[in-house]
């Protein structure tokens, strides 16, 4: 792949999981949560939440999937569609985890927490496994942050994709349109 820098390797990636994972079990078992709903935003999220899913240690853990999309290539459409929707009785009354890829805009992270509080769900929470620094425009607080990144940087691997390919490597790396 000469056109991917590798960023994060597969054993970085999987330490830092399972202190997230560790980390989620901590705070949620402190506030006296035995029930969580962790909601796998689709496609990118798929690796990540296979992964983080398996290191929250709480008694009844459910598993939730939603499928939004706004990115055409490297560059955003700034238009959320939501391809694939949960039931409202899979999350009303219950503590919600949403587990992200990246946040970067920020857009799709905000439409995700409006959308699931209007299911009347008693908290939701974020774990994002990248965020791309100071790119923002939209604030979301961020509860779980697996690694920061550059902002100019487009990642593939580990789940994240360019036009649907690269999801399968086990390592994040870098895009590079052209590289010497
Ligand atoms: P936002 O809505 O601008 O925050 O973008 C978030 C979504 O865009 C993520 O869920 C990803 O699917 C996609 N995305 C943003 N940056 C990258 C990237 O560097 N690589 C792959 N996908 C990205
Ligand atoms: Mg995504």
């Amino acid at each position: 792949m000469d056109n991917i820098q590798p960023l994060l390797p597969s054993s970085v990636i999987a330490s830092r999981v399972a202190e997230l994972g560790t980390l989620i079990t901590k705070q949620y078992t402190a506030n006296s949560v035995d029930e969580l709903v962790v909601v796998c935003v689709m496609k990118g999220a798929f690796l990540f939440f296979a992964d983080i899913v398996r290191n929250i240690n709480l008694p009844n853990v459910r598993c939730e999937f939603i499928n939004v999309s706004s990115y055409e290539g490297e560059e955003s459409t700034g238009q959320i569609k939501l391809n694939y929707d949960l039931d409202v009785s899979a999350i009303c009354d219950k503590h919600v985890l949403i587990v992200e890829d990246i946040y970067d805009s920020g857009r799709t992270l905000k439409f995700l927490v409006e959308h699931l509080k209007s299911k009347c769900p008693k908290s939701v929470k974020i774990c994002c496994l990248l965020e791309k620094k100071d790119k923002a425009l939209f604030n979301v607080d961020i509860d779980y942050v697996g690694f920061e990144v550059d902002k100019d940087a487009f990642v593939v691997g580990y789940g994240l994709d360019l036009d649907g390919i690269f999801r399968n490597l086990p390592y994040i790396g870098i895009y590079h349109t052209s590289r010497q």
